[in-house]
């Protein structure tokens, strides 16, 4: 634990933000605040809903694209913007697999920074409704 906590200020020590992913950080920022809900392949569990393979369909729409940030568990983790943001596109890339569908323009910071500052309650509800526009969107294409 020393040790991964020593790599990890190292790491840190070393970021700046250049729209890539250092996976190592984004792994270990990923299991220490995310993955005891989510498992460590995204695959969720009762009430934490699957990621994997999923994850994705979300950035079809700017709303999805915003609801990734502004689910609680993301808004107000303990994460940092930067870090947050790395996160995410983490995730996006080691999860999403054949859910996404368009191009990702990878999480900034600022953005990240900007969109949490909305976090979502009642969020079972609006993720419901954002899976239905979503679809409907796809069928009139
Ligand atoms: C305490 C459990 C818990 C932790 C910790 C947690 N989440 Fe979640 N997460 C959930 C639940 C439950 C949902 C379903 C939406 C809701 O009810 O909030 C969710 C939904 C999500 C979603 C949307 C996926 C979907 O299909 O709706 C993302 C993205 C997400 N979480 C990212 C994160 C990130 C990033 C972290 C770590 C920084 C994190 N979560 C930590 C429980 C958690």
């Amino acid at each position: 634990m020393r040790l991964a906590l020593t790599l990890y200020l190292a790491l840190l020590g070393g970021a700046a933000w250049a729209g890539d992913i250092n996976s190592q950080r984004a792994q270990f920022n990923y299991q220490m605040s995310c993955q005891g809900c989510h498992a460590p392949d995204g695959s969720g569990a009762g009430e934490v809903p699957r990621m994997r393979e999923h994850v994705g369909i979300f950035l079809a729409t700017e709303a999805g694209r915003e609801y990734l940030v502004r689910v609680p568990g993301s808004a107000v983790s303990a994460l940092g913007d930067a870090e947050l943001a790395e996160v995410l596109n983490w995730i996006v890339r080691e999860f999403a697999g054949a859910s996404i569908t368009l191009h990702f323009e990878p999480y900034t910071p600022q953005e990240v920074g900007q969109l949490r500052q909305y976090p979502l309650n009642e969020v079972v509800q609006y993720r419901a409704q954002l899976l239905a526009d979503i679809a409907s969107a796809n069928l009139r294409e």
